[in-house]
């Protein structure tokens, strides 16, 4: 193969400049001239894109963002869409194209697959870490880092105040980024999409459970980490409610986007460096429809429709020691 692109596509995640970074140097090692379009999908069907050298990406992986956009692009489901996207990469000889990005960016790749004859590889990068495959998705121990790091602080004026607090975090549908801030910053309780699946907590259960927590420890603090979509009018509304009907006094806090930006962790940055590279190894060994992931310290190629198909189940082991040692509480099926 002699040209490669790239793109980042949906919701952008710290180190996605670095993955792009390793693309472009990897391709220059290897004697491929790269290409990147702009703005996702988007940029396929506006015809948008650049040529890249390593010159251009010099001294970017230390920022989060994408250096060459990103977007949700809700026009690429046509079939229409995917053939024009075919169309311009034919029309500018391109062998294979990376895209780095999540589920839904992978649904689009695999769309783009029935219309266009190039290689398609994938690499992981969301904060949500909801792809199966892969130890880990670009940008997630950076979102959790930031989580903790919200979460400290909230433990301040929490233990301060004697107060409840409520933190949202993102994930989507899944609640990794929840799960891993909330252990590692040892809050009292999740409500997790996985857990909630199972069997919704209520209200009453949560009350139970902070009056017994704080019975116990004789403190008055009490951190909890919601995921995001998990209760109905977010954590604002829960917090009302608790306030209003048990006179707990109890504050919400939403992370919201800043769990995207700042330094991306160096975990990150060295998980997208390795899957970068190892996705231009990918297309020159041949393979399409693969994401790059990494297992066991080792990279792994996986069949793109797996990543979204097969679940990528929450660590059991973290979630027994959070409900069974770390804060009991009653058993009612999965913890809640
Ligand atoms: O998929 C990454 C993510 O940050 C999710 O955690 C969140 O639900 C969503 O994107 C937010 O999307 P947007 O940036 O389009 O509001």
């Amino acid at each position: 193969i002699q040209r490669i692109a790239v793109l980042t596509s949906g919701g952008d995640a710290p180190g996605m400049n670095a993955a792009l970074r390793a693309v472009v140097l990897a391709g220059e090692h290897y004697g491929l001239e790269v290409f990147a379009f702009k703005h996702g999908y988007q940029g396929l069907l506006d015809n948008d894109h650049i040529r890249l050298c390593g010159a251009d990406v010099l001294h970017i992986l230390q920022y989060s963002g994408t250096i060459i956009k990103s977007a949700r692009c809700k026009r690429f489901v046509d079939a229409d869409a995917a053939e024009l996207a075919a169309k311009n990469l034919d029309a500018l000889d391109i062998d294979a194209l990376i895209i780095i990005g999540g589920d839904g960016s992978f649904r689009g790749a695999e769309h783009l697959a029935q219309f266009w004859n190039g290689q398609i590889i994938g690499v992981p990068g969301t904060i949500d870490n909801d792809l199966y495959g892969t130890d880990a998705t670009i940008g997630y121990a950076t979102a959790v880092a930031i989580a903790m790091d919200a979460l400290d602080k909230i433990r301040d004026t929490a233990d301060a105040m004697d107060r409840v607090f409520i933190v949202e975090v993102m994930g989507r549908n899944a609640g990794f980024i929840g799960l891993s801030s909330a252990m590692a910053a040892g809050s009292e309780r999740m409500i997790l999409p996985e857990l909630q699946n199972d069997k919704p907590l209520t209200v009453a259960a949560l009350v139970k459970h902070i009056e017994r927590v704080q019975k116990i420890r004789g403190d008055g603090s009490y951190v909890m980490v919601l995921s995001e979509h998990q209760w109905p009018g977010g954590a604002v509304a829960l917090a009302e409610q608790l306030e209003a009907e048990y006179h707990l006094p109890c504050r919400p806090c939403l992370l919201g986007h800043i769990q995207r930006g700042g330094p991306p962790a160096p975990a990150d940055r060295i998980l997208a460096s390795e899957l970068g590279v190892h996705a231009v190894e990918l297309a020159l060994d041949g393979q399409t429809r693969v994401m790059a992931g990494i297992k066991n310290h080792a990279p792994v190629a996986v069949p793109l429709a797996d990543t979204w198909q097969k679940k990528n189940p929450l660590n059991k082991n973290l979630l027994r020691i959070q409900h069974e040692i770390f804060n009991p509480v009653k058993k009612n099926g999965n913890g809640q």
